[in-house]
């Protein structure tokens, strides 16, 4: 073998070797650390069920009536009401067009929930899921596409929610379908986060659904390598899901310098680690059209982004438009992923 294919033979290799789940960054997925005994939701969610794949105890609970209130919004509902797996309840209808049935209510025969539930009305998504908010129409079916054929799926067995998107897919009529990815389409994208440099973070707590939560006042702790994204007011996201919330990322120290050098650059050396974004995620990283042409990234998740780039790395994206991401991401080691996470979350997209 001449050394010319040698990246196409490691891209093969990516592509079979599925990666041991200990080898996830538990930062990227919502976990302080793996569970001893982590469920796999591999099998469980073969079949066409998304409930088969619904995580009992995701989402915060109060079985009581009372009443709550959000700054900004007219209306008061139970926490009952704002977690409704069909038919969250709804703090600012201004903020977006008049949503279709599948987004708001989902189908409850068939298990399907509300997209709002997980994504929000306004499409802003949280950590553990997705910001589906602003993306080309034709990169959002074919996500759809993608999760129904197998060819996308989240790295993390224990996932239960990545699985119950694929599930979700599976079941979308086409009409369903296009009618969610316009909805969210002309949405725009807001800023939610900023980003701190820091050697600390505060002490924070995870859900059982991946969002991590600083509740209490109770100091820092070491940062480490590690990137960790938290509600500026952790009580609005976990209880009130907030969908106008803002985000704080904390990343160590020079991970901008080095994230923008990465994004913009590719990098130096003579491998360099990856290779320029802006090629094909446009010269403001807000996405370009036509084939071949990358999604927004500019100020989503970077918890998001990061489980993006593990899973192409893992052969877990191989979509018809996955195989453009392998230069990208072959190379990248788990500082590279942070620095370059970090970096698009801060810019404004
Ligand atoms: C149970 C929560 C949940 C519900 C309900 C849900 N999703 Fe998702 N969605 C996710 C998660 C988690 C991901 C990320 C999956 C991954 O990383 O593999 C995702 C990803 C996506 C993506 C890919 C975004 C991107 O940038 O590539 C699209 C598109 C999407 N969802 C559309 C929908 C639509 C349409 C609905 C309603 C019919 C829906 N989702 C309902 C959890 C959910
Ligand atoms: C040769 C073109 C190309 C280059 C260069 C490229 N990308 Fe991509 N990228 C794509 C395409 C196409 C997709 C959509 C893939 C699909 O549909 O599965 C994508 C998807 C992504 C996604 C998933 C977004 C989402 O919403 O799920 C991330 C994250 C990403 N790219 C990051 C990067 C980063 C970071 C770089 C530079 C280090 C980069 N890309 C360089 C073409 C490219």
């Amino acid at each position: 073998m001449s050394l010319r294919h040698a990246p196409i033979a490691f891209a093969v290799a990516a592509l079979l070797a599925p990666p041991a789940f200990a080898q996830l960054q538990p930062w990227a997925y919502g976990l302080r650390a793996y569970p001893e005994t982590p469920d796999d939701y591999t099998e469980r969610c073969l079949g066409n069920r998304p409930a088969d794949c619904d995580r009992p105890g995701g989402m915060a609970r109060d079985p009581s009536d009372t009443q709550r209130t959000l700054e900004g919004s007219e209306f008061t509902f139970t926490v009952a009401e704002i977690t409704s797996r069909y038919g969250p309840a709804d703090w600012f209808p201004q903020d977006h067009p008049e949503p279709p049935a599948i987004v708001a209510r989902g189908r409850i025969d068939d298990g399907l929930r509300a997209c709002a539930n997980c994504h929000m009305y306004n499409g802003r998504g949280l950590m553990q899921n997705a910001p589906v908010a602003g993306l080309p129409v034709d990169y959002f079916l074919r996500q759809l596409e993608d999760f129904t054929s197998g060819a996308r799926i989240t790295s993390d067995p224990h996932k239960a929610n990545g699985f119950e998107m694929a599930a979700i897919a599976r079941n979308l009529t086409p009409e369903e379908a296009q009618a969610a990815a316009e909805y969210y389409n002309a949405i725009p994208f807001e800023k939610t986060f900023r980003v701190v440099e820091s050697d600390t973070v505060p002490v924070f707590t995870n859900t059982i659904n991946g969002l991590f939560l600083d509740e209490v006042d109770d100091g820092t702790e070491p940062l480490g390598n590690r990137l960790i994204e938290l509600p500026e007011d952790s009580y609005e996201v976990n209880m009130l899901r907030n969908p106008r919330a803002g985000f704080v990322v904390y990343a160590p120290p020079g991970s901008l310098e080095r994230g923008e050098l990465l994004v913009t650059t590719g990098g130096e050396g003579a491998v360099p680690p990856t290779v320029d974004c802006r090629s094909c995620h446009g010269r403001d990283l807000r996405g370009m059209t036509g084939i071949g042409g990358g999604p927004p990234l500019a100020g989503r998740s970077p918890s998001y982004l990061a489980r993006q780039l593990y899973d192409f790395k893992n052969g877990k994206r191989r979509g018809a438009m996955g195989a453009l991401m392998i230069p990208a991401v072959l190379n990248l080691d788990d500082d590279d992923v942070i620095a370059i996470v970090a970096y698009l979350a801060s810019l404004d997209p």
